[in-house]
């Protein structure tokens, strides 16, 4: 049997929801190498044991010399708010092609790299479920075809919304939440923490099978729920909670695709159903322990 992976290469290691993950990593004994467009950056945000290889996906070369040495791979790459829908370069689609590309060139030249991760996202497959019609769902489905039929095996993670979203993602501005639109389905929100160790343990698979999982948190809340939890546990201060209908949010978006982007966001998630589906990574990947109130209480 392949003996697991110990070096990993983590490309988006910077973003909101790489961190949590290279810490992880670093944690669980790995040797991590980020591939990071903004050295400086990387230097405050990621931990000292973490080697640096400045690049950028688009970049062909970058990335060979990036996974020189890599047993596995890790990728956080996201499509922002402001993309347009027709940009030339998505990290999400190009980005993925591209990684799968190098790395299938590299393993037929002798290099060892035995599995891709990559994070996904549970909520894309309203785009199926409920017939929820975004260019940007497309990307994310794309990207999953691509890594299944990948040479390499991969581990794709679907994860819930994060906690992360509420404090770093645009919700929480000044001493406001900003809730857009009535969220009506509870979602199994997950610390970006818990999801590294998840990420860490799924690293210690062996073997030519893909995996997939579907990672959520400990408790369903609706945004509404998620936001009255923030009020009551947040130790700086009041916060305010205030609320944007949809409908103006989408009709402001025809100026801006970043409006728009996060409109159609926040209708997916709150229209789509999430239904448990998280127990297989909590049997195989540990089950995650921080709940909201808790994260909140950190902050
Ligand atoms: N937020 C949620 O609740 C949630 C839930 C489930 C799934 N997800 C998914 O999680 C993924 C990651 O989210 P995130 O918030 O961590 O995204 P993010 O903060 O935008 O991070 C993206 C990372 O990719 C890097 N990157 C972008 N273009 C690159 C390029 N050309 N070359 C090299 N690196 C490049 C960025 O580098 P810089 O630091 O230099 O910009 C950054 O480190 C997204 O696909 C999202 O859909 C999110």
């Amino acid at each position: 049997m392949a003996s697991p992976v110990k070096k990993i290469t983590v490309i988006g290691g910077t973003g909101m929801l790489g961190k949590p993950v290279v810490r992880a990593l670093v944690r669980g004994d790995y040797e991590v190498t980020a591939m990071v467009r903004n050295l400086e950056k990387a230097k405050r945000t990621l931990p000292d044991e973490v080697k640096l290889v400045s690049g950028d996906l688009q970049n062909r070369d970058d990335i060979i010399r990036a996974l020189e040495d890599a047993e596995g791979v890790y990728l956080n790459l996201s499509t922002r708010p402001e993309t347009p829908k027709y940009a030339e370069f998505l990290p999400e689609r190009d980005g993925v092609e591209q990684v799968l590309s190098v790395v299938s060139e590299m393993n037929s030249a002798g290099a060892g790299i035995r599995r891709i991760g990559v994070i996904s996202s549970l909520v894309h497959r309203c785009a199926d479920t409920n017939r929820f019609d975004w260019w940007l769902f497309e990307i994310k489905k794309w990207a999953v075809k691509a890594l299944r039929e990948a040479q390499v095996p991969v581990t794709i993670f679907y994860p819930s919304t994060f906690m992360e979203t509420m404090d770093q993602g645009g919700v929480f501005q000044g001493r406001r939440l900003v809730l857009v639109g009535k969220s009506r389905q509870p979602m199994h929100f997950i610390a970006g923490a818990d999801y590294g160790r998840m990420v860490a343990e799924a690293f210690r698979v062996t073997g030519d099978q893909n995996c997939e999982f579907d990672i959520q948190g400990p408790e369903p809340l609706t945004f509404e729920e998620a936001a009255l939890t923030f009020v009551k546990n947040y130790r700086h201060g009041p916060v305010k909670i205030s609320r944007i209908p949809l409908w103006l949010m989408k009709a402001a978006g025809i100026f801006s695709n970043e409006v728009q982007y996060l409109a159609r966001m926040m209708e997916a998630l709150n229209s789509c159903p999430e239904p448990w589906s998280g127990q297989e990574a909590w049997n195989r990947l540990g089950r995650p322990k921080i709940t909201f109130a808790e994260y909140v209480k950190k902050l």
